[in-house]
């Protein structure tokens, strides 16, 4: 699993301490059951503190579950109910062993120092010794580590494995990896082309897709504050599949269009950027409602947003026809496992059912709402097909009034595909 690490690293520093104490935080955090990106949000950490952090975390979230084979295999025994503190601090530190650059000697000396950090000076010894006995072993306990399903839950795996028996190696290989940076150009702001040369003046070689000429793609991620502009809001932070949804849906002048379920707001920012000046915005949370209006303020957009939950039309809609809608459905996040790796290990079985369930309320709520003649598109960033085609082909059977329209950026990406994260587009058009 291939992890870049950042450049610069504290050591035994008492900035390294905090920024070790914080990674065990977050992982705390996830198992508790919040997201990695909530449980990053209250970490204080700036600059080369924050980037080693979110390096640890997310790359011990990355390869989670072999690891924990390999240090049951070396404890012997399970950590008690009130040590999942240390059980965190071994991963994170089997992680930087594996995968970082530092000295062995350094790196262990730093994480057994976390012992007292965490005021649990017994577990000193331990740790020190697990550890050295792993750089000992590394080569035959690597080795060992034959991980049929590929850092994935057993489910995920076969799920993926029985959809895609060809690409599953590909997909665990894309989920495994960090991602790169794709950007989106405020065009409003500034000329792509411009934008690409000020990024080559910093050293950054970006690559463009044919379908637009706003996505960019950096091979790594840099600190966004660093790009130009940034603080003037020319550039937005979005993977290159989701920047398909609204060169897909194509805003027309005048067009009366609804983004369903909106927050954070990637995906409407995008579609007032191409031209979407009619545009309402649901989300049925009003907390993530804000920052659909931080993201669209942030490029100098105006939308009427509306706390809602979008299928239970008779709370929120006029009864005025849309001319197009997004529905950016709730789903399993399955195709976005590479940029939020706790996602395979918070999501169960039973979330898939859930998943459906609510597809299906989304696209029967919605589908009154269009205007005849009208379109809907309909994405969700997972790869599983009872969210995606399946879902699709069985709403088709319901409605004899839906056709699929066939765009060329419509169907199934799958994760690492073309760099980009792993998404499903399907535009429906409602018989005129
Ligand atoms: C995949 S995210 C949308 C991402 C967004 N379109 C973007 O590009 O930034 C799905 C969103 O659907 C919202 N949601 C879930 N169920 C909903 C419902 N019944 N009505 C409206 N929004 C809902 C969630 O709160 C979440 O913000």
């Amino acid at each position: 699993m291939k992890e870049t690490r950042p450049e610069t690293e504290r050591g035994r520093s008492t900035a390294g301490v905090a920024m070790r104490k914080a990674a065990i935080g977050v992982l705390q955090g996830v198992d508790s059951g919040q997201t990695v990106d909530a449980a990053l949000l209250p970490v204080s950490l700036t600059g080369a503190d924050r980037a080693t952090m979110q390096w640890l975390v997310l790359g011990t979230l990355r390869e989670y579950l072999p690891v924990q084979v390999l240090a049951a295999k070396l404890l012997r025994k399970d950590w008690r109910e009130e040590d999942t503190d240390l059980r965190f601090l071994l991963s994170l530190a089997l992680f930087e062993l594996r995968h970082g650059q530092r000295p062995a000697f350094a790196v262990v000396n730093d994480w057994v120092a976390m012992t007292e950090a965490l005021k649990k000076p017994w577990a000193r010894g331990l740790i020190n010794a697990v550890l050295r006995r792993y750089l000992r072993e590394r080569e035959v306990l690597d080795g060992a580590l034959v991980d049929r399903d590929l850092g994935h839950p057993a489910w995920l795996a076969a799920r993926l494995r029985a959809a895609y028996p060809q690409d599953w190696p590909a997909i665990a290989a894309a989920n495994n990896t960090a991602p790169p940076l794709w950007l989106r150009v405020n065009t409003q702001r500034v000329d792509p082309d411009h934008y690409r040369q000020l990024l080559a003046e910093q050293g950054l070689e970006a690559k463009g897709v044919a379908w637009s000429a706003a996505a960019l793609c950096l091979p790594a991620s840099v600190p966004v504050a660093t790009l130009p502009g940034w603080d003037a809001g020319w550039v937005a932070v979005q993977d290159g599949a989701a920047q398909m949804a609204a060169h897909i849906l194509e805003p027309q002048e005048g067009e009366r269009i609804l983004d369903a379920c909106a927050a954070p707001g990637g995906k409407t920012a995008h579609l007032w950027a191409l031209g979407a000046t009619r545009l309402d915005a649901l989300d049925r949370s009003a907390e993530r409602l804000k920052r659909v209006r931080e993201t669209l303020e942030r490029q100098g957009g105006t939308v009427h947003l509306q706390a809602a939950d979008a299928a239970e039309t008779t709370t929120w809609w006029n009864g005025k026809f849309y001319d197009a809608i997004l529905l950016d459905a709730p789903c399993t996040g399955t195709g976005v496992i590479r940029r939020h790796p706790d996602i395979r290990l918070r999501r169960q079985m039973d979330d898939v059912t859930v998943a459906v369930v609510q597809q299906v309320r989304l696209l029967e709520g919605l589908w009154p709402c269009l205007c005849p003649g009208g379109r809907l598109l309909y994405a969700t960033c997972s790869v599983l097909p009872e969210e995606n085609e399946e879902q699709i082909i069985a709403f088709l059977q319901r409605h004899p009034d839906a056709h699929r329209s066939a765009h060329p950026l419509t169907g199934q990406r799958l994760p690492g595909q073309d760099a980009m994260d792993g998404f499903y587009y399907a535009l429906l058009e409602k018989a005129a």
